[in-house]
């Protein structure tokens, strides 16, 4: 079975427990494990868990988590029907940035999140969230507000929203690129209606062969191509910096 193989969130939540494997758990109060509907058709992904949300044990319910909600709302959404996660599962002391080896550890249940939620769109705040998801060392100042496929999500990055709390112009590239949101979600209805109801994709979204895992064309460690706003396809054959061991036979998401 791909991923942890976990049968359900509240499977993974379990398995999750009350998490030592990295020496985060030493100084959080609580595991934030995510927040949202299970069937979500669009997922947020955020770096790591703040004062507020290790104090409450949920994502974005500071600040930053205000803000979201606006921009929610403006896209249309609300706030249960979406899924809300991080990078790391718990607090860094002074919310300073994620390690390596914190990302590593936390990351498989992301990805075993991702997979369970299985969503539409993967909508990434912020550096951290976006070099996970896309594995590319190209900067969110000129990704956000591009879209991309990794397997057989599209991918939205966008700026962390408390990097735009006191920043005028990167919340209106934050409003901007929700209504990109919109869009795209109304194209992916659209393309499902067109295809019977099925669980259908529009042809702005997705490519099939991708192997999950894969950077995209352009966004490689390198340097991005440049942020057209269209859908960047991931036929690029060339392995991900963080590609399976060998023997590791389970699929990766990225
Ligand atoms: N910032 C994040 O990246 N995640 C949260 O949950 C809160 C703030």
């Amino acid at each position: 079975m791909p991923g942890l193989g976990c049968t359900d969130l509240e499977a993974l939540r379990l398995h999750v427990g009350d998490c030592h494997r990295c020496p985060l758990g030493e100084t959080r109060t609580r595991v934030v494990f995510g927040v949202g509907d299970a069937g979500a058709r669009v997922m947020f992904i955020g770096e790591a868990p703040g004062k507020n949300e290790d104090l409450k044990g949920e994502p974005f319910v500071g600040a930053a988590g205000q803000l979201l909600n606006e921009l929610l709302a403006h896209a249309g959404l609300k706030r249960h029907e979406v899924y809300i996660a991080n990078v790391l599962k718990c607090r860094p002391p002074g919310n300073r940035d994620p390690e390596p080896v914190e990302i590593e550890t936390c990351t498989p249940f992301l990805r075993e999140q991702i997979r369970l939620i299985g969503p539409d769109v993967l909508v990434t705040l912020g550096n951290f969230a976006t070099k996970f998801v896309l594995k590319t060392e190209t900067g969110i100042t000129r990704l956000h507000g591009t879209v991309h496929a990794a397997g057989r999500f599209t991918v939205l990055p966008i700026f962390h929203p408390a990097a735009a709390i006191y920043d005028r112009t990167k919340r209106d590239a934050l409003f901007s690129d929700f209504e990109k949101l919109r869009e795209l979600l109304g194209e992916r209805l659209e393309g499902a209606a067109a295809q019977g109801g099925d669980q259908a994709v529009s042809a702005a979204s997705l490519n099939a062969s991708c192997e999950l895992g894969e950077p995209l064309p352009g966004t490689a460690p390198g340097g991005a191509g440049p942020a057209t706003g269209h859908t960047q396809p991931a036929d690029d054959a060339s392995p991900a910096s963080d590609a399976q061991p060998a023997g590791d036979t389970q699929p990766r998401l990225f």
